[in-house]
């Protein structure tokens, strides 16, 4: 987690640097900090907290005149969020400065050595550690390069690092390893950033560093370094993303912002895949033919969080569609055990950010056994991108709330033209692929009619604003719309909320019911409407306050519900990503109504860098 930013040119390098980490406040927010570089001398400023804490001491400190620097925003990993545990970390003698993303699992044995030759630590941080190694190599060679390369070489775990030296005037040297980092490429001023949503500002031009890769960055010059010190000659590529999708555009909140793009997001993926409901969809990117398909004898998915959930939906789908055997499971869990993945498993790894290390970590080792991997993103030019044999860019332009909606409801999406692909590709049940065409193809307009009702959901949240406990029941393909909806719920409101099966109610939850456990049921008319509605029956007969998400509720069942919300008729199939929007809705104006920090919950970071 954490962000990083790095500047060299000829604008005030405060206001870039501090805007730079405005925009990757989404990866942190304990504490941050800057190091400036001017006459030979580096100034370092921290501040507990948010950002604004840090905008606020250096707007007393009037800098105007440094052009080269380096920020940080920190989500602790190794030490309490306090000052001293703050970035940038410097040497001893204070002439060279880092700013640190990532996790050095060996840095205790380091500081030992270390301090055996005389450092002195001021913080806990594996990161302190990092600054002094690279000093003490410098020592022995007075090149900034030279002194990273041999110190990260003996490192262990993962990093991105931006490093200024005093005697390395105007400029910063920067490296990775499993940790992201590009450089923005601009006329007379160059940039660094964990993100693309830092620059893309300033320059839509970046050059990303391979594992390993060591840059050297002035204001008019960019060398990049292979691990063994040769010259390296990376592309240039031009991004994606338009600097408005990082406005909230009138909106109070990014994530109420997201949730309304939803209906756009989805039009936007089906747009140049599905011509219409008879031809044959193209997914650019899927390298799989007839022939590599029919070796394929099971499908693992393998994400964390919102991801997982998007695949739980996935295993419906893709069975449902093709008949082959589909598991789902955490990524976290996944590597921790025997794989039996091999080269006749499809491997799927859904992440929105694609930076997320545990997903990492099993792709690497499924890639070793041989399965073909196919990342489902948000972001294509991310690590697992890279990873990959096969590429679903969602395309659901940047997401900065932490908690995921509209990335959700695009992996959903691309869940479904895959399931559809694996399906026409092998010649499989055409009516039936046709009939979900048909449903993808109205599911914008039906999303727009739900975001349409948001004040009765609005009404609603406020109503139950006041509940400590909720309980969220579905079955079948809603299950995991049920997870993704107290997910949400507890994400951004810190209210408790458990996902369940409905069916699972009566062997154990059941126990919980009384007036003070609303209980969420997810009902759409289709095969378990009746199943759901028994379910509702029990915690009617305990008293539970129950809340309906449903198409229509049969007049015999209306007392059954103190309140429902009524969406479009949809497929059984399709509607995980229509429910969804009521859920977020749900959990979002909750908060807002708690007065919650809803695009920066506690605890959390969007991207989870570490294992
Ligand atoms: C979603 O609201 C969460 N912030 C979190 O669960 C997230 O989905 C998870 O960390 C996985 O992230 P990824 O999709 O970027 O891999």
């Amino acid at each position: 987690m954490c962000g990083i930013v790095g500047y060299v040119g000829y604008q005030n390098a405060v206001d870039i640097l501090l805007d730079g980490l405005k925009h990757l406040e989404y990866r942190g927010y304990d504490s941050s900090g800057i190091a400036l570089m001017s006459n030979g001398e580096i100034k370092v400023y921290k501040a507990l907290g948010k950002l604004q804490n840090l905008v606020d001491t250096m707007k007393k400190e009037k800098i105007t005149s440094c052009n080269t620097g380096i920020g940080h925003i920190r989500w602790a990993t190794h030490g309490l969020p306090t000052l001293a545990n703050a970035h940038p970390h410097s040497c001893n003698c204070k002439g060279l400065t880092l700013v640190h993303n990532g996790i050095i699992e060996n840095y205790q044995e380091i500081k030992e050595t270390l301090i055996k030759n005389g450092a002195i630590f001021k913080s806990q941080t594996d990161t302190e550690v990092a600054a002094q190694l690279i000093a003490f190599e410098y020592g022995k060679t007075n090149d900034l390069v030279q002194a990273v390369s041999s110190a990260v070489s003996k490192l262990k775990g993962a990093w991105a690092f931006c490093v200024m030296h005093k005697n390395e005037p105007e400029t910063i040297v920067a490296t990775r390893k499993n940790a992201p980092l590009l450089i923005g490429a601009g006329e007379n001023e160059n940039f660094l950033s964990s993100d693309i949503a830092a620059i893309i500002k300033y320059t839509k031009k970046a050059i990303y560093l391979n594992d390993g890769q060591i840059t050297k960055i002035s204001k008019d010059k960019i060398q990049i370094f292979n691990e063994d010190l040769t010259p390296a000659s990376n592309r240039m590529e031009i991004l994606p993303f338009e600097a408005h999708s990082l406005s909230k555009m009138g909106y109070k909140h990014f994530m109420l912002k997201e949730i309304h793009e939803q209906p756009d997001v989805v039009r936007n993926i089906l747009q140049d895949k599905i011509k219409d409901e008879i031809s044959d969809i193209a997914l650019n990117g899927v390298n799989l033919d007839i022939n590599s398909l029919k070796k394929i004898n099971r499908i693992q998915i393998i994400a964390c969080g919102t991801s997982l959930h998007a695949g739980l939906v996935g295993k419906y789908v893709i069975e449902d569609l093709t008949g082959i055997p589909v598991s789902v499971e955490a990524s976290s869990e996944y590597i921790y055990r025997r794989s039996i993945a091999d080269e006749n498993t499809l491997v799927i790894g859904i992440s929105q950010s694609g930076e997320t290390a545990d997903t990492i970590t099993a792709i690497k080792q499924v890639k070793e056994k041989g399965a073909h991997v196919l990342i489902i993103t948000n972001r294509k030019e991310s690590l697992l991108s890279r990873l990959s044999d096969s590429l679903f860019h969602i395309n659901a332009g940047i997401e900065v709330s932490v908690a995921a909606t509209k990335s959700y409801t695009a992996q959903l999406v691309s869940i479904y033209l895959l399931g559809i692909f694996i399906a026409q590709t092998l010649n499989m049940d055409k009516k039936r692929i046709q009939e979900i065409k048909h449903e993808l193809l109205t599911l914008p307009s039906k999303l727009e009619a739900v975001l349409s009702g948001e004040l009765t959901i609005k009404k609603l949240a406020k109503k139950y604003s006041g509940f400590k406990n909720f309980i969220f029941i579905a079955r079948g393909i809603n299950y995991p719309t049920a997870l993704e909806g107290a997910l949400k719920l507890k994400e951004i409101s810190y209210i408790n909320a458990t996902g369940y099966p409905a069916g699972e109610l009566k062997h154990g939850p059941i126990a919980m019911l009384d007036e003070t456990m609303p209980v969420l049921a997810i009902l759409n008319k289709g095969i378990v409407y009746d199943k759901v509605m028994s379910n509702c029956e029990e915690a009617y007969a305990r008293q539970a306050k129950l809340i309906g998400v449903a198409n229509e509720i049969d007049e015999r069942h209306k007392e059954l519900f103190d309140d429902f919300v009524i969406i479009p008729p949809v497929s059984d199939i399709v509607s995980p990503a229509l429910n969804v929007t009521v859920l977020q809705l749900f959990a979002y104006f909750i908060a807002e109504y708690l007065g919650k920090d809803v695009d920066q919950p506690r605890n959390l970071a969007k991207s989870v860098t570490v294992e």
